[in-house]
């Protein structure tokens, strides 16, 4: 099974509710390693700048507006198929529609306020992680 890096980021909700190292272990105990950690308070042209993507959706500014709202836990998990066991751990993006024992079931409110992001595919995990580590390219896999 391949090696792989994704990005994850724990968001003002969880931030707020004092979950990080709980979450922190969930990866652990998944046999996710961190290889880079950082806090930060997201600008708005940073949280803009990631969610390019959605940038035409209903709900953009709503996502924007709830990533800056607090300080948020940036990191690089590594594993075992990473990308697909980080996003089994997270749970479905509406935390009602997600399985019980996951991430969002646990820590998560709602649709917008849903704890945390974890890249869906290789590429995204590449170009999320570039985003926010740039420099990760000199020692990365
Ligand atoms: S998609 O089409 O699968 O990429 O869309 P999805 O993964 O469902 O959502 C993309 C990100 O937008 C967030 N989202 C929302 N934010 C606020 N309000 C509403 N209604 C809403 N719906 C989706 C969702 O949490 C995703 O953020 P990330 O950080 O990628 O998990």
């Amino acid at each position: 099974m391949a090696i792989e890096r994704t990005l994850s980021i724990i968001k003002p909700d969880a931030v707020a509710k004092n979950v990080i190292g709980q979450i922190y272990t969930r990866f652990e105990n998944a046999g996710l390693k961190i290889v880079a950690a950082r806090m930060a308070q997201l600008s708005r042209a940073e949280a803009e700048g990631f969610y390019a993507v959605h940038a035409a959706r209903p709900f953009f500014k709503d996502l924007v507006d709830f990533m800056v709202s607090g300080p948020v836990i940036i990191q690089v998990l590594e594993g075992e198929n990473a990308i697909a066991k980080h996003r089994d751990l997270m749970g479905a993006t509406d935390p009602k529609k997600a399985e019980k024992g996951t991430i969002r079931a646990d820590f998560a409110d709602s649709i917008d306020a849903n704890a945390v992001h974890g890249s869906d595919a290789e590429e995204t995990a590449k170009t999320e992680i570039a985003y926010f580590f740039p420099a990760l390219n000199v020692y990365s896999r």
